[in-house]
C-alpha cells in the first residue's frame, strides 16, 4: 500500500530502494494529495512558512560543456553570447541589496574569461561592501583547488545539479561532462566546507522511475544542504527540441519525496517550474519547497540566459520580480523570509 509506504517514509525518513521504485511507480491522485500534506507538514516542522529568498544573478551565457538539454551549450551559434563585468555585478548586488536580498546567486555557464583571480576579486568585493550577505555560486566543475579558493575569499554555498544519478543516462545526455568527475566535485565541495546544492532534471527523454528513485537516493547519501528539482523543458536549438516536458505532477512528487528524504534541506520552487505551470512555483511550496529565486540580472541580458524555451520573468525588473513573487508566496499562504536563509544545522565558519 502506497499510503503505508508514505507513512513509513514520513517517520524514518528512508525508504529502501525497491519501496521507493513501488511508490513511485503506483503513485495515484490520492496518493499524491497524501505525499504533499507529509510533506508540507514536515516542511512546517522544520523551516515552518518561511520562504527564503535568493537574487539570482546570470552573469554570463558563454559556456565550454556540451550537454545536450542546455540552451547555452558551447555547440549552439544561435544565441547572442554576454558577460557581465564586475561593476554589473556589483550593480546587480546594489539593486538587489536595496530590495532586501540577503543571499547572491552567481550563476553562469563555464565560462574560463573568468579566472579564479576574477572571481576571488568578485566575492572578495561583494563580502567587503556587504557584511551580512551570503554568496552562492553556480559555476559548474572546477578543481578541488579553485573551490578552495572561492570558499577562503568568502563563498559561502555551492550549486552543482548533478543532473541524473544514472550513469548511461547521464552520458547520454552531456558530451564533455562525466558523472564521475561531477561526482567529484560534489564530494570535494562538501569536503571543502561550502553548503552545497545537488539536484536534477524530471522528465529528461529516456529517464525512467528507477532513475529518479536513484536520484533520492543519491541525495540522501550526499545529503546536500539544498536540492534543485526543475522538470526538463526542451529547448529549440537542441537535439531535443520535439521532446515532451517534464510535468508539474512528477516534478512535484519528487519535491515532496525530496523533503520527506531530506527534511532540512532548502528546496527551491524553481523558474522552470513556474515557466511550465502559471502556478508552477505556488505548488511546489504546497508540496515541500521552502526557496524561491527571483532573477536580479539586467533586463538587457535576461533572454540571453537561455537554458530552456519559454522562461518566464524576463522582461521584469529586478523590483517586480521581487513584489511578483512575495504576492505570490503569500497567497499560497506562506511568508517571505529575506534574511541569508542558512540550512538550519549550519554553524558560522567565523
Ligand atoms: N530544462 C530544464 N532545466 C535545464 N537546465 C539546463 N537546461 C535545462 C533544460 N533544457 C538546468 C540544469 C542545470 C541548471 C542550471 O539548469 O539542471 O544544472
Amino acid at each position: 500500500m502506497i499510503i503505508d509506504l508514505i507513512d513509513k517514509l514520513y517517520k524514518t525518513n528512508y525508504l529502501e530502494h525497491d519501496e521507493l521504485v513501488y511508490l513511485i511507480y503506483n503513485m495515484d491522485e490520492y496518493g499524491k494529495e497524501y505525499l504533499f500534506e507529509k510533506a508540507n507538514k514536515i516542511r512546517m516542522k522544520t523551516y515552518g512558512s518561511k520562504v527564503y529568498m535568493r537574487g539570482l544573478i546570470e552573469f554570463t551565457n558563454y559556456c565550454k560543456k556540451g550537454c545536450k538539454y542546455c540552451g547555452i551549450n558551447v555547440a549552439n551559434k544561435n544565441i547572442e553570447r554576454y558577460r557581465l563585468n564586475i561593476e554589473e555585478i556589483l550593480q546587480c548586488c546594489e539593486i538587489g541589496y536595496d530590495l532586501g536580498y540577503r543571499t547572491f546567486v552567481l550563476q553562469g555557464g563555464e565560462d574560463d574569461y573568468y579566472t579564479d583571480e576574477m572571481m576571488i576579486e568578485i566575492i572578495k568585493t561583494i563580502k567587503d561592501k556587504y557584511l551580512d550577505v551570503a554568496i552562492t555560486l553556480s559555476i559548474g566543475e572546477k578543481s578541488y583547488e579553485s573551490y578552495e579558493k572561492y570558499f577562503k575569499a568568502g563563498a559561502d554555498r555551492y550549486l552543482l545539479r548533478h543532473e541524473t544519478a544514472d550513469v548511461k543516462l547521464f552520458k547520454k545526455i552531456h558530451t564533455n561532462s562525466y558523472y564521475k568527475n561531477r561526482m567529484k566535485c560534489l564530494w570535494n565541495l562538501k569536503k571543502i566546507g561550502y553548503q552545497v546544492g545537488a539536484g536534477f532534471m524530471v522528465g529528461i527523454p529516456s529517464q525512467t522511475k528507477e532513475d529518479l528513485a536513484k536520484d533520492i537516493l543519491f541525495l540522501k547519501e550526499l545529503e546536500p544542504e539544498m536540492v534543485g528539482i526543475g522538470p526538463f523543458i526542451p529547448h529549440k536549438d537542441t537535439i531535443y527540441k520535439d521532446e515532451q516536458a517534464g510535468t508539474l505532477e512528477d516534478t512535484i512528487t519528487m519535491i515532496a519525496l525530496t523533503r520527506l528524504f531530506l527534511p532540512y534541506s532548502l528546496l527551491p520552487a524553481t523558474t522552470a517550474l513556474g515557466t511550465i505551470d502559471p502556478l508552477g512555483r505556488e505548488k511546489g511550496l504546497k508540496a515541500g519547497a521552502n526557496v524561491v529565486m527571483p532573477n536580479l540580472s539586467p533586463t538587457s541580458v535576461r533572454e540571453k540566459y537561455s537554458l530552456y524555451d519559454g522562461k518566464i520573468c524576463t522582461g521584469d525588473e529586478a523590483a517586480e520580480c521581487r513584489n511578483c513573487i512575495e504576492k505570490r508566496i503569500v497567497s499560497a499562504g506562506f511568508s517571505v523570509d529575506m534574511s541569508r536563509g542558512d540550512h538550519i544545522n549550519w554553524r558560522k565558519r567565523y
